[in-house]
């Protein structure tokens, strides 16, 4: 039989249109587009304060365009607050790992799920019996996702204890407890060692191939693009300056430029 796809699968996850953003007199993006569907693992990069969280602040409701229209599975972000474009289905990390230090590991992770749930103050006070089943279900996925990112032995520390590296990896953890159809990970290898950054690029692949999740990643490391990407754009200046393979973006004379100067070419 045909597989027919629904509304929801031919919606792109991301759609980007005609994005600008303006800081008083400086244009930090500037009409920027971008389509991501589902199942793509795609790449930003471009030097420092090229625009590339400031693309990620926009998508996740940190900032209101200045111009340009944002779509998440078809449904336009105008106006929503961070929790509801996270309730849409969009989880990010942060450039500087941003964890909640005086909670546990575990209770990091518990807490994201609830935002994904929307539970209010009333359903907790009532500890209603809808409430309470949710809550076994909120504690087997928690301890789920502390098992397959090998963290269940960090479950009741707190996460300034931990490495570095466990943190970063814990951070894509939280991101994935609230279910996203798009995960944004703004340089998940700055400050990793070689041997994390390998252990980051087996995550990230099998994040991909196990969960049903568009990825969209910012990184300085090209190793890690080149493996991971099948498209990369590429921004300087707020503009975009190339897209394409990751082959492709890299011998393209304007990246180089934009990287090493113009006394490269
Ligand atoms: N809230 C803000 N207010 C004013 N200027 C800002 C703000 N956020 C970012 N900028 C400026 O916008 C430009 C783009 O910054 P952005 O952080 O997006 O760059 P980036 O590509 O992520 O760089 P990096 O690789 O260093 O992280 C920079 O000039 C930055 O100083
Ligand atoms: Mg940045």
């Amino acid at each position: 039989m045909a597989m027919t796809q629904t509304d929801s699968d031919k919606a792109p996850v991301l759609e980007i249109r005609n994005l600008t953003q303006r800081f008083g007199g400086l244009t930090a993006v500037s009409d920027f587009n971008v389509s991501l569907r589902k199942n793509d693992l795609s790449g930003l990069i471009g030097p420092n304060g090229a625009g590339k969280t400031t693309i990620f602040n926009l998508v996740s409701g940190f900032y209101q365009p200045s111009e340009g229209e944002i779509l998440v599975a078809g449904c336009p972000t105008a106006g929503l607050k961070p929790h509801k474009v996270t309730a849409l289905g969009v989880a990010r990390t942060f450039q500087n790992i941003r964890l909640w230090n005086d909670m546990t590991v575990l209770d990091n992770i518990r807490v994201a799920q609830h935002y994904r749930l929307g539970y209010g103050f009333f359903h907790s006070v009532a500890r209603s019996k809808h409430y309470m089943q949710r809550e076994t279900e909120i504690a087997r996925e928690a301890a789920e996702l502390l098992e397959v990112f090998d963290l269940q032995r960090y479950a009741d520390e707190l996460p300034g204890n931990l490495p570095y590296g466990t943190q970063r990896k814990l951070e894509i953890a939280r991101a994935l407890s609230v279910h996203p159809q798009l995960l944004l990970l703004d340089e998940p290898a700055a400050g990793l060692n070689s041997s994390d950054i390998q252990e980051l690029i087996r995550l990230v692949r099998w994040i991909h191939n196990k969960f049903d999740v568009c990825i969209w990643m910012i990184e300085h490391h090209m190793d890690v693009m080149m493996e991971l990407c099948t498209q990369i754009k590429v921004i300087d200046f707020g503009q975009t300056i190339a897209e394409g393979t990751p082959d492709k973006v890299r011998n393209d004379p304007a990246v180089m430029t934009a990287y090493l100067g113009d006394d490269v070419i």
